[in-house]
């Protein structure tokens, strides 16, 4: 493959400028990072510890291989919404190496409103298992939670994707043969006992884990007996009375121990050792701060992206003259072959052809699919209409949808319209999909929107220019990617500076399991 050669000079005044406008973005959005996941000062924090029990985070870092990653999704869910009392959503997910073995690993924070579980929490839960699922990696369950949040529950209980998903999907994962073993450290209360109940092996810590349909008080006021959350259901009980666990821990440490065990047990071909023959790339990583410009909209030459993520920054590009609008060609990162997709501009038909032609050639050929996302959209006009850019965009969606080979998005610039669609937005159901923290994503850009609001609604009643400046306040706060995060439209914001290391383990992730024969569907020609 050919090197690519970056055009860009860092040591001149706009490099400068970009790189040090973006990093600070970078920065503050690590600071509220950090402002979320480590809340010393909180005194539900300060009271599990002094109840001598492990954070949820430090559960996790025991439980990991020393000194290797944690892919850890969708931090800022349910950020700035029930009075930002629900950080993380009161829930840990991501993805680490146990053993060697890649596992996803769900982990509750009990000092989030006991670990119960708000609409964003089933959610964070709910995609953690579909990874799991998807990508035939064992799942771990770190317990501690109070079920439900009842306050909510009308918004939680009985819809399909609501609570009761969780052990449907569990059943799935049953079923199709891959492991999940769950670790109660604290309550696990109503439905949320049926975590354990259907996971292969459970653990329970001595003296500090619970696990009951109904608590005391609710087994008082049905039947009217008197007695305590041990006695009903605690370790001791569950280990060697009704057999709803396996193993009794004598404290979090221990009970990590047992499920770094049980991962020793698994059959050793199953290991996925992770890759070390591969060639970094031959520009630095971390100038990606500087590479594309963010105002509002963000301006960025794809090439340069690539140069930065690709091993030895090599790059064989397909159709490099047709459809320019769109960046297709074949790369590795971290010795993982990939088909990369970057927008480089508006898409035209031929750049919908091309995209096409492009992702059935990786699906042929089995090639995980890269997705470098900043579009604002397809051609509008009549010249595009008549042309057909309908069908011709169509195409492209067609074979997006179709593809049965991984699929990783990182959103890097814009995502609006049906260019979201074409481009492995959510609902094309990629395996994975980043934002960076510059992202925007909506139908439409708000000046946009006003406009077509003010056409539309001036043929009946004048328009108001009022409306209108609330409906631009309105897609500004909606495109914003906390606004994105917060709802989980995406699996996380990652700094631009770590892509390749996050596309580096989401490969591990997607790597080795059976992909199967692609079938397009019927293309409008
Ligand atoms: N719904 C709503 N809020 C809940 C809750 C639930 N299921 N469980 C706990 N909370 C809230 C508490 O009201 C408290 O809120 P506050 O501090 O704002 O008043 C906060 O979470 C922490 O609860 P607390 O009881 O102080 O924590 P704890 O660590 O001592 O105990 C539990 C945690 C989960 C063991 C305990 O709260 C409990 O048993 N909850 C009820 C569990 C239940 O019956 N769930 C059934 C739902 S399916």
């Amino acid at each position: 493959m050919f090197r690519l050669t970056s055009k860009i000079n860092t040591n001149s005044e706009e490099f400068r400028a970009s790189n040090s406008a973006n990093s600070l973005a970078a920065k503050e959005y690590r600071n509220l990072l950090m402002s979320v996941m480590f809340r010393d000062t909180d005194p539900y924090v300060e009271r599990h510890i002094a109840r001598g029990r492990l954070l949820a985070r430090e559960r996790i870092d025991l439980l990991l291989d020393p000194g290797t990653p944690f892919l850890e999704f969708s931090t800022l869910a349910a950020y700035g919404q029930y009075d930002n009392q629900f950080p993380c959503a009161g829930i840990i997910t991501g993805i680490g190496r146990i053993h060697g073995r890649l596992a996803v690993i769900i982990a509750n924070d009990a000092t989030v409103k006991g670990g119960t579980y708000v609409k964003e929490t089933i959610k964070k839960h709910l995609r953690a298992l579909d990874m799991s699922l998807e990508n035939r990696l064992p799942a771990v369950y770190l317990v501690d939670s109070g079920g439900i949040f009842l306050p909510e529950q009308a918004n939680l209980f009985a819809d399909r994707d609501h609570f009761g998903r969780i052990f449907y999907q569990q059943a799935r994962l049953s079923a199709a043969g891959i492991p999940q073993i769950a670790a109660v450290m604290g309550s696990c209360t109503a439905g949320g006992a049926y975590i354990p109940a259907m996971s292969d092996e459970t653990i329970m810590v001595k003296n500090q884990a619970t696990i009951f349909l109904a608590g005391p008080p609710l087994v008082k006021a049905a039947t009217g007996e008197e007695i305590s959350a041990e006695e009903l259901g605690g370790a001791a009980v569950h280990t060697t009375r009704s057999g709803v666990a396996d193993h009794l821990a004598e404290d979090d440490r221990h009970a990590l121990e047992i499920i770094r065990n049980i991962f020793e047990t698994y059959t050793k071909k199953d290991y996925d050792p992770p890759l070390k023959n591969y060639e970094e790339p031959a520009y630095r990583t971390d100038e990606m701060h500087g590479v594309f410009q963010s105002n509002g909209r963000t301006v960025v030459n794809p090439m340069e992206v690539i140069a930065r993520i690709a091993d030895g920054s090599a790059f064989h590009e397909f159709k490099a003259g047709y459809g320019t609008t769109l960046i297709t060609g074949f790369a590795s990162i971290m010795g993982y072959p990939v088909g990369i997709v970057a927008n480089n501009g508006i898409l035209f038909s031929e750049s919908a052809l091309k995209g096409t032609h492009f992702i059935e050639i990786c699906n042929q050929r089995k090639i995980p699919l890269i997705f470098l996302q900043n579009i604002a959209g397809f051609m509008v006009g009549k010249e595009y209409e008549h042309g057909g850019i309908a069908k011709d965009g169509a195409k492209m969606v067609n074979a997006v949808a179709n593809s049965t080979v991984p699929k990783i998005t990182v959103i890097i610039g814009g995502s609006y319209g049906a260019g979201n669609y074409a481009m492995a937005g959510r609902a094309y159901s990629p395996r994975f999909l980043y934002c960076w923290p510059n992202a925007k994503i909506s139908v439409m850009g708000g000046q946009q929107a006003s406009q077509v609001l003010q056409t539309v609604s001036s043929k009946d009643n004048g328009g108001s220019s009022s409306g209108n400046e609330s409906m631009l306040e309105q897609y500004e706060l909606e495109s914003n990617v906390l606004y994105s995060t917060s709802r989980l439209w995406d699996d996380g914001i990652i700094d631009p500076t770590e892509t390749r290391n996050v596309l580096g383990l989401s490969l591990a992730a997607v790597a080795g399991n059976e992909i199967p024969e692609f079938k397009p569907g019927i293309y409008r020609m």
